[in-house]
């Protein structure tokens, strides 16, 4: 009995440093609610490495410099944001997507955004859950 006492709280502190660990500061992402969303992308964009389509590859693109994926022709604009130290972070994917060319004028990608903050998350939940692919 003394076991069940202790087992119940060290799994759920255990539940927690997993969340901790995958989760973000947009933590309520939800990455299969993600996918769905992320069919408006995928006209420009995979997620697999270096394959690149109208837009370039978004493997691995949480924590990378923007405009900096291997063997895709930025734009001036998405290459001076990245020389500029913008790194993709939940932020700055979270205006990005709310805005494209708002936030990187100039950029070359055709989008008008989400304008749902909902959707912005999950996507990005999604993009990062898809990290490796
Ligand atoms: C019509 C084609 C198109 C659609 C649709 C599109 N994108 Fe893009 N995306 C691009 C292009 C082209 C670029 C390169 C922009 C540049 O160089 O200015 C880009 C760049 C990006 C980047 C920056 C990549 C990097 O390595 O710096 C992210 C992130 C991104 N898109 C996410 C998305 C997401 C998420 C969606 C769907 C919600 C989406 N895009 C929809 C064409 C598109």
């Amino acid at each position: 009995m003394t076991k069940a006492r202790w087992s119940a709280p060290a799994l759920a502190a255990c539940a927690l440093t997993i969340f901790a660990v995958a989760g973000t500061a947009h933590a309520d992402g939800d990455s299969a609610a993600g996918k769905t969303v992320f069919r408006k992308c995928v006209a420009c964009h995979t997620v697999q490495a270096n394959k690149h389509r109208i837009g370039p590859s978004l493997a691995g693109i949480a924590g990378r410099t923007a405009g900096t994926s291997e063997g895709f022709k930025f734009s001036d604009a998405m290459k001076a944001f990245g020389a500029d130290g913008k790194i993709w972070d939940d932020a700055t994917l979270d205006a990005y997507l709310a805005d494209p060319k708002g936030v990187v004028k100039g950029t070359k990608m055709a989008f008008a955004g989400l304008k749902d903050a909902q959707d912005r998350a999950d996507v990005i939940a999604y993009l990062k859950a898809a990290n490796g692919e």
